[in-house]
């Protein structure tokens, strides 16, 4: 066994007995935080563009993950209509994001985070591989439809979560940044932290169908509110993560993701 092998064993060792006792662990983030907090400003300045011009960079969902792919918005129920805007970036969009100013810088400051995202997945793929040979092939497949998701949300009242309790559907997820703390994990909604220079890494539904040596359950996880906070007027909360996934992905129906 090679020096690397040993290190990605003992880095293996870590990750499932962070993730076993709390439900996630920290990988190096091979990219800088800046990287980071530029594209997230290049989101909200995005956001600002006029709804039908953010509206010409998407595309319908995608029915194997249950993904819409680029812009997106969603109120919270129809009494309370406050819209939480999303974008679900993946190479797919980019041509889509060349015409508004503020889309193509958007594209500029996605594209080195994304390609930094690709690095720490190759990095995290070698680790996990230790248990689970032939791990790459899946998930570094061309067509594996990762997707970099930034998303902001309005002013919630207290006691109204930003996210109420899920699965996500994909392979595992990176957590790369949060405005604020609010992000939980587990039935005793720990509260989940990273350091700077370190992405938070979970579960997700497919962990155990796509890796079966490697003894891990999917993460429940959610946001809650936490305060009162903004960011820019009416923007409270804004976070970006980023979700692995293998191609041809089964469809994860809404109960399998929610289940309570
Ligand atoms: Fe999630």
């Amino acid at each position: 066994m090679g020096v690397w092998d040993r290190q990605s064993e003992m880095e293996l060792d870590r990750i499932v007995e962070q993730v076993g006792q709390r439900g996630y662990s920290w990988v190096h983030m091979p990219f800088s935080t800046q990287s980071v907090r530029d594209a997230m400003n290049a989101f909200l300045d995005f956001c600002e563009m006029p709804k039908h011009l953010k509206e010409q960079c998407s595309q319908p969902r995608d029915e194997r993950g249950g993904y819409d792919l680029g812009y997106g918005f969603r109120n919270r129920s129809e009494e309370n209509p406050d819209t939480k805007e999303f974008f679900h970036y993946t190479p797919a969009i980019a041509g889509q994001l060349t015409r508004e100013k503020p889309a193509v810088q958007f594209r500029n400051r996605i594209e080195p985070v994304f390609q930094g995202c690709m690095e720490m997945l190759r990095d995290v793929v070698q680790i996990l591989e230790v248990k689970e040979p032939g791990l790459g092939e899946k998930l570094l497949d061309e067509k594996s439809p990762h997707t970099l998701r930034f998303v902001k949300y309005p002013p919630h009242p207290p006691g109204v979560a930003y996210a109420e309790g899920h699965y996500d559907r994909g392979v595992f997820t990176f957590g790369l940044y949060e405005s604020h703390p609010g992000l939980w994990a587990n039935k005793t909604k720990d509260p989940v932290t990273y350091p700077s220079g370190y992405a938070c890494f979970f579960p997700a539904i497919m962990f155990d169908e796509t890796c079966k040596n490697i003894k891990l359950s999917k993460t429940w996880h959610g946001v809650d509110t936490n305060g009162e906070h903004l960011i820019r007027p009416n923007i409270a909360r804004a976070a970006m993560v980023f979700f692995a996934h293998t191609p041809n992905q089964r469809p994860i129906p809404p109960e399998e993701a929610r289940p309570y």
